[in-house]
């Protein structure tokens, strides 16, 4: 679809361009930067992310470091041919394709929503207004999406990786899947496109984003799911019937307070023995790391990455009803966790608990 979008050379010269820097930082910067750090602390060993800012206040490459991670991603969307920038020429065609008439059943949108405060106060991940306000962040964001994590060689396959572990420790037959906070949809295809007798349900806050979910998987004549625009702490679904409750890169956009509600939330869903399964960003036992996944968070504008952090996982999964959880790296393409792989990458953890049978 959006086949009426033309190639554009300049616009996918300055993508290419954009994305090759960040290969760049990702994999040449980091390791430099990590060498410079450990020669600083062989002297003054830190404790914590806060000794290593210390540490490397005036070194220039923790500068630069810093300064390509904010600009690269301001480029990508805002800059002359931000993807923002460039999409808004086509935003007839493309909300012309977004309001071709889907299924009855594949998607719910409630024009009366009212989004959460703490969700429209920032244009997350530097996305101009959100992925919520434009028509066309849905497109955007799905489009965005492709440089977002460059190590990935195929964004999907990420998705996939993720789909087996939650299908494979569920230890169980798996005929029903929430997927909260799906965005366009990437987290939750794997399970209806692989799995016909699966049916999953995404649950989005963002409109835009829903349409493009729900347009991919009209073309993908797919019977087996249903989105759905809700918060992911009140989905309006009902209680206990469900073999798997996921979510993928979700638990860093909210509150802590969100947070909680949305493991009772999982909890509330969940049939008996049924899994809680939540991928998500912790780095807490390398202050290096944990100083540049700080340092992530506000160059990105992704302020909840830190609360989430530091928060205590376990316990909000007692209070929600589970009886432990367990946290566990997540490996996002083979050889990821290997020593050997020196390049930054997000520190990708699975959140996994199970409601008691
Ligand atoms: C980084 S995206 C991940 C989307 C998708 N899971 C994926 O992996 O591509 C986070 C998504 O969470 C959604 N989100 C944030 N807060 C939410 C909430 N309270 N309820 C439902 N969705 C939420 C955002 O709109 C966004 O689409």
């Amino acid at each position: 679809m959006f086949e009426n979008i033309p190639k554009n050379r300049p616009f996918d010269a300055y993508q290419s361009f954009v994305l090759d820097c960040k290969l760049y930082w990702t994999r040449r910067m980091f390791p430099e930067l990590r060498t410079r750090y450990e020669a600083l602390a062989a002297a003054y060993p830190p404790e914590g992310p806060k000794d290593v800012a210390e540490l490397m206040r005036d070194d220039t490459t923790a500068q630069m470091f810093g300064w390509f991670e904010r600009h690269m991603q301001r480029m990508k969307y805002s800059g002359q041919h931000g993807l923002a920038v460039h999409y808004d020429q086509y935003r007839a065609d493309i909300i012309r394709e977004l309001d071709a008439e889907l299924p009855d059943h594949l998607l719910t949108l409630d024009p009366e929503f009212q989004q959460p405060e703490y969700y429209t106060s920032i244009d997350i991940h530097q996305h101009p207004g959100g992925v919520w306000s434009d028509e066309i962040a849905g497109y955007v964001y799905e489009r965005g999406a492709q440089s977002t994590a460059p190590m990935l060689k195929k964004s999907q396959s990420l998705f996939h990786r993720m789909t087996d572990q939650a299908l494979t420790r569920a230890g169980r037959e798996v005929k029903k899947v929430v997927d909260l906070g799906c965005g366009w949809g990437g987290s939750t295809q794997p399970y209806y496109e692989d799995h016909p007798d699966i049916h999953v349900t995404g649950v989005e806050l963002s409109a835009p984003c829903l349409r493009v979910a729900a347009m991919r998987a009209a073309e993908l004549q797919a019977q087996n799911v249903t989105y759905r625009q809700a918060d992911a702490i009140k989905t309006g679904l009902p209680e206990g019937e469900n073999d798997i409750v996921t979510s993928t890169m979700v638990l860093h956009e909210m509150p802590p307070s969100h947070i909680r509600a949305l493991f009772k939330e999982s909890y509330r869903l969940l049939a008996p023995g049924g899994l809680s399964i939540h991928l998500d960003f912790l780095m807490r036992d390398d202050p290096f790391r944990q100083w540049v996944h700080n340092g992530h968070s506000a160059r990105n504008n992704e302020p909840f990455m830190v609360p989430l952090n530091e928060m205590n996982i376990a316990q909000a999964h007692r209070d929600a009803g589970f009886d432990d959880v367990e946290i566990v790296p997540f490996e996002e393409f083979d050889g990821a966790l290997s020593p050997a792989n020196t390049a930054w990458r997000f520190p990708w953890t699975m959140i996994i608990a199970r409601k008691a049978a």
